[in-house]
């Protein structure tokens, strides 16, 4: 896809990191966007401006009050000329500053100036990114609508292992280009309400433990991130994950299977298209021991009970027009199971996938399925990623709902 006529603002600050976004600001400028670099004076510590200069073709702007040069409001013009804004990567101090309306240089001046989305990219040592006060500033932003990628979970550049890298610049690239596509797309779902379950359900033993499952929830909440592109109101029901809430989206997080069963009837009013892309329980304890149980040396039997199956129980009495969409998890005998699931649970639609499948099931960005219809040949779509599908996937609906 060629990003021609889009505007992009990257604003660099003064981390490690910086060393990398030569590389994506390379890759935007490879597919004609016009670029405009900004940096705080930290970041030139980590490279020099000339460099940002070179691979995008137009001088980098760093001081807010440069000596001998008149500039009168050109933060004000900055903060207006991109149609996104991109920060990689972003300091701790970056995201405080930002958080609390602080605009004590030209890049956060243009932050809190730009009526133009923010996509952010946090850089930091985990002890940094793991402070509570950063952790506060991140929810902050997100919750006011600013996208946080990242940061990945790796080595370090001060030999420390743990959460505060930056996202490849690759990774933001491919944010970038899905946020024009998005853009790009008519809002297909305007009007529509989309009810979205997403993560595992978590079926409690005793006060402290638990059985669950390994979905990560990455599913679902590519499809609610996508509801919310295409323009549709969007409730994501989830039970507990890693992931960020997506920001726009209705969230409503539960734990148990019961708890998403009831989560899903309350807020099912309205809603044209139902996606249940969590993985709820299918059994759980029968009995939930009040108190810790007891290591001991004698072998123990868990006696579990068949949970409310979710789907079966709203298309029982499924209201008119509501399209019904599911996720089949299975290791064998996929399409028999999910074409039995679809006639089943009266479904529109079903999502087949195979854990086994290389790039496909829990924990991956990526997602290689079949999708079933009543009544039509299975269709086998490419591996894509989860983000992708989601796009695919509601398009496919949003013909659907009448
Ligand atoms: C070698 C070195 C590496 C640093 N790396 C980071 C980093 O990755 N993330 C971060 O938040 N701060 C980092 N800092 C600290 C910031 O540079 C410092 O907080 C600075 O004030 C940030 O300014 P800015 O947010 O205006 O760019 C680093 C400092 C040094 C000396």
């Amino acid at each position: 896809m060629s990003l021609q006529g889009k505007k992009v603002l990257v604003g660099l600050t003064g981390g490690i990191a910086c060393y990398k976004v030569p590389y994506l600001v390379r890759a935007l400028h490879k597919v004609e966007a016009e670029i405009q670099v900004v940096m705080t004076v930290a970041a030139t510590k980590f490279i020099t401006p000339l460099t940002l200069e070179s691979v995008s073709n137009r001088p980098v702007a760093v001081e807010m009050f440069p000596e001998r040069e008149f500039v009168s409001t050109r933060h004000i013009e900055l903060a207006e000329w991109p149609d996104l804004v991109v920060i990689a990567p972003a300091t701790a101090n970056f995201l405080g500053k930002t958080a609390s309306g602080v605009s004590d240089d030209l890049l956060t001046t243009i932050v809190c100036a730009t009526p133009r989305p923010v996509i952010i990219a946090p850089a930091m040592n985990p002890g940094m990114w793991n402070n509570p006060v950063t952790q506060r500033n991140v929810k902050t932003l997100q919750d006011l609508g600013y996208r946080m990628i990242g940061p990945d979970e790796g080595e370090m550049a001060c030999d420390h292992t743990g959460v505060g890298r930056m996202v490849e610049p690759d990774a933001i690239f491919e944010t970038v280009r899905e946020f024009f596509e998005a853009d790009a797309k008519k809002k297909v779902l305007t009007g529509r309400r989309v009810l979205i379950t997403a993560g595992p359900c978590r079926e409690p033993l005793d006060p402290v433990r638990y059985i669950s499952n390994r979905s990560s929830g990455k599913m679902g909440y590519a499809l609610a991130e996508a509801a919310v592109a295409l323009g549709a109101e969007t409730v994501l029901v989830s039970g507990p994950t890693n992931l960020a809430p997506p920001h726009g989206a209705t969230f409503v997080p539960v734990e148990t299977t019961e708890d998403m069963h009831r989560a899903v009837r309350d807020h099912l009013a309205g809603t044209d298209c139902l996606i249940m892309a969590a993985a709820p329980a299918d059994f759980a304890p029968d009995v939930i021991a009040a108190e810790k149980i007891k290591k001991g040396d004698s072998a123990r039997t868990l006696d579990l009970r068949p949970t409310v199956d979710i789907l079966k129980s709203i298309a029982k009495d499924k209201p008119d027009g509501l399209v019904l969409v599911g996720f089949a998890l299975e290791t064998e005998n996929g399409l028999e199971n999910a074409r039995h699931k679809l006639a089943e649970k009266h479904l529109d639609l079903i999502v087949l996938n195979n854990p086994r499948d290389p790039g496909a099931g829990f924990d991956v960005d990526t997602n290689k399925v079949t999708v079933l219809y009543p009544g039509r040949k299975p269709e086998p779509l490419a591996l894509q990623s989860k983000s992708e599908l989601a796009y695919e996937l509601l398009e496919r609906l949003a013909a659907m709902i009448h």
